[in-house]
């Protein structure tokens, strides 16, 4: 079956063109994509030095199933799910999936064994590898069978799609990981895809104070919208945000936030959660850094907890439907998120947009 896709080039750029995709195999599903976010690291993803077929978020239905697939059939409204778990390795055995010692979610650069099988998604007569494992910014994606969850029929696709990683990993990272208590003070740095998601995870799990940091007022309008009780704009040469901190402080009785949460994709501001959280508190980097960056030790001091949280600490079957019940009680925004929606001819405008913070989120429908 021939198929639109977004192809990567490994090189910092992307063509549109035709892929070919199989019927799916054991295991294995195959799902027409109607809609599919845009995510910062999709950015990322053009330059892993191979062709990929690009995109990490989708939603759509499910046109096949492979021999032994019971969990979806054809026709099913599914969200697509990054991290593949295998199930029985030491970290899936001890609950910590989205750290499977066989899949390696963590290494989305890589080819990895979550994917389908190879030569079921070929371009040019050559197989071509799937972002993330799934692919989503494609008519068609095979993927296999623990990669999608259903839906609630009430959540319009551009909605769900985009709880595959952007609303996953800021909700989880504030209440899976950070596990953020009731009257606490957060801090976000960065209110794009994901920061607005932990807002949203840390309003829900009842912070006290939630504090947005953004270059952008309209980012900070964002946040207020989706539970930011302060906001602070930060300037583009307070590289250590040193002015943000003292900000912080004095809106925190001169303490200090209990967490702060970085979610720029700018490397300098990796360490800088440390500098706005109290002793004894966490500073989470999410963003996920790669270069180097070097943070002077008393940034730690003292007690102070630093996590690089990876999708949220993600269970699809336990959080997705979370998510989708708490969108059901008007309690966690998503079709708010969705800033606007483009056909995959307009995907370099909405790469565009998302670079220089137009949309809350950009997603491409099908
Ligand atoms: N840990 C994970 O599993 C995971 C999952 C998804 C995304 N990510 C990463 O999270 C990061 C954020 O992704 P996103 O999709 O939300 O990106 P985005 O582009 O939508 O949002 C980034 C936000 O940061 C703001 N910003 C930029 N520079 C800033 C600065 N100096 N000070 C304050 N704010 C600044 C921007 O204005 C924007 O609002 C990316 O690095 C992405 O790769 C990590
Ligand atoms: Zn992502
Ligand atoms: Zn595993």
């Amino acid at each position: 079956m021939l198929a639109p896709a977004a192809i990567a080039d490994g090189h910092g750029h992307f063509t549109l063109d035709e892929i070919e995709v199989a019927s799916p195999l054991a295991e294995e599903v195959l799902v027409e994509i109607r809609a599919a976010g845009i995510c910062h690291t999709d950015h990322a993803s053009l330059s892993w030095r191979r062709p990929l077929v690009m995109g990490h978020e989708g939603a759509g239905v499910v046109r096949e199933v492979g021999a032994g697939v019971t969990s979806v059939k054809p026709g099913d409204r599914v969200v697509l799910n990054w991290a593949i778990p295998c199930g029985s390795c030491f970290q899936c055995r001890r609950g910590q999936a989205v750290l499977c010692e066989a899949s390696r979610p963590a290494h989305v650069m890589h080819p990895s064994a979550g994917h389908a099988h190879a030569a079921g998604t070929t371009w040019h007569g050559q197989p071509i590898d799937r972002s993330f494992n799934i692919g989503t910014l494609s008519g068609l994606a095979l993927v296999r069978a623990e990669a999608v969850t259903p839906i609630p029929e009430e959540v319009p696709f551009t909605s769900a799609c985009i709880v595959g990683c952007g609303v996953m990993t800021g909700f989880g990272s504030a209440v899976n990981v950070a596990k953020v208590e009731p009257g606490s003070s957060v801090v976000v740095i960065g209110c794009g895809g994901v920061g607005l998601n932990v807002i949203q995870g840390a309003r829900l799990a009842g912070a006290g104070r939630i504090i947005a940091v953004d270059l952008r007022e309209s980012s900070l309008a964002n946040a207020r919208r989706f539970g930011a009780t302060d906001t602070v704009l930060a300037q583009r040469d307070d590289r250590e945000l040193r002015v943000v901190a003292a900000e912080v402080k004095r809106l925190t009785e001169g303490r200090g936030a209990d967490y702060a949460f970085e979610a720029t994709s700018v490397s300098h501001l990796a360490f800088t959660p440390l500098l706005l959280i109290r002793d004894g508190g966490m500073a989470l980097q999410v963003s996920g850094i790669n270069d180097a960056v070097s943070v002077e030790m008393p940034w730690f001091m003292w007690n102070k907890t630093y996590l690089t949280p990876l999708y949220g600490s993600c269970v699809p079957a336990r959080d997705f439907p979370r998510i989708f019940q708490h969108y059901a009680k008007r309690e966690l925004f998503l079709d708010e998120l969705v800033t606007r929606t483009y056909p995959l001819a307009n995907l370099t405008d909405a790469m565009d947009d998302m670079m220089t913070g137009r949309n809350a989120k950009g997603v491409i429908v099908f």
